[in-house]
């Protein structure tokens, strides 16, 4: 059987009352896999990011993470999974080292082991000759890699990233996702992601969940078609659709 990293069944979430972010809309990701949800802005994507990693509730139906209940047991998800907010989570004004000395202190990682693993963690993103410099220097892509590396230190079962590459140039978008599936390779993480890029929800996701307001409008995998299933449908006007197929 497969098992599912993510569960969401009929999840809706009316803000003050009135706004309705997410509208009955069902989702099933693969552990171990690369998964999209793809959709304009506006359409609830961060809103469903922000129930599924137990930020904020649902006002109905029922989400999971490796089988825990989103709703019941946020303590024990949040241990295993890691979370990269769309705006920038990190300190520009100290060194990307100290950016991950005081992230590596708020996950409670023991001191003795903290130098190895910051270590490990910049090497991975590509960063070691640049962990003693100011982030203030860093590139918009470089300041990407280093909140990834941040969100690897506890070597998460399930990555989300919230609109990983949005403001970045084309290569450095690539070298983000050559870096993020280096490491889901090597761990095998479920990596969820947000974005409104269609060509790399085509170049990097094994299942794409298309949504517009709060709903879904398609779902399956790039090599099912995907680009031209999303490309005919009625979303796709609000779309930045980039891929050839469309
Ligand atoms: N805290 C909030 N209070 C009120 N409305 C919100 C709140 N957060 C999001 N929304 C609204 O919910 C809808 C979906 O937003 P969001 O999930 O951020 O979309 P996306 O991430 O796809 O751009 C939008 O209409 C947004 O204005
Ligand atoms: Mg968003």
């Amino acid at each position: 059987m497969v098992e599912l990293a993510v569960e969401a069944r009929n999840i809706t979430k009316v803000f003050s009352g009135t706004v309705r972010a997410l509208d009955g809309l069902s989702i099933g990701v693969e552990a171990g896999k690369v998964f999209a949800m793809l959709g304009p802005n506006g359409s609830g994507k961060t809103t469903l990011m922000r129930i599924l990693t137990t930020q904020i509730k649902a006002t109905s139906g029922m989400a999971s993470v490796f089988g825990l209940d989103v709703s019941r047991e946020g303590k024990r998800i949040r241990e295993t999974i890691s979370y990269v907010p769309q705006e920038m989570s990190v300190w520009t004004d100290i060194t990307g080292y100290e950016n991950m000395l005081v992230f590596s202190k708020i996950y409670g990682i023991p001191s003795s082991q903290r130098k190895g693993m910051i270590d490990d963690a910049l090497a991975e993103m590509d960063l070691a000759e640049f962990a003693d410099k100011l982030v203030r220097i860093y590139s918009g892509g470089m300041i990407r890699r280093l909140e990834i590396a941040s969100a690897l230190l506890i070597k998460p079962r399930l990555l989300f990233l919230d609109e990983p590459t949005i403001g970045l140039d084309p290569s450095a978008r690539k070298i983000v996702w050559d870096k993020v599936l280096a490491f889901k390779k090597e761990l095998g993480t479920t990596v969820f992601f947000n974005t409104h890029y269609m060509d790399e929800a085509d170049a990097y996701a094994d299942q794409i969940t298309i949504i517009s307001k709060g709903k879904e409008v398609a779902s399956g995998g790039p090599a099912s078609g995907m680009p031209s299933v999303a490309c005919s449908s009625r979303v796709i006007s609000a779309i930045s659709c980039s891929t050839s197929a469309c």
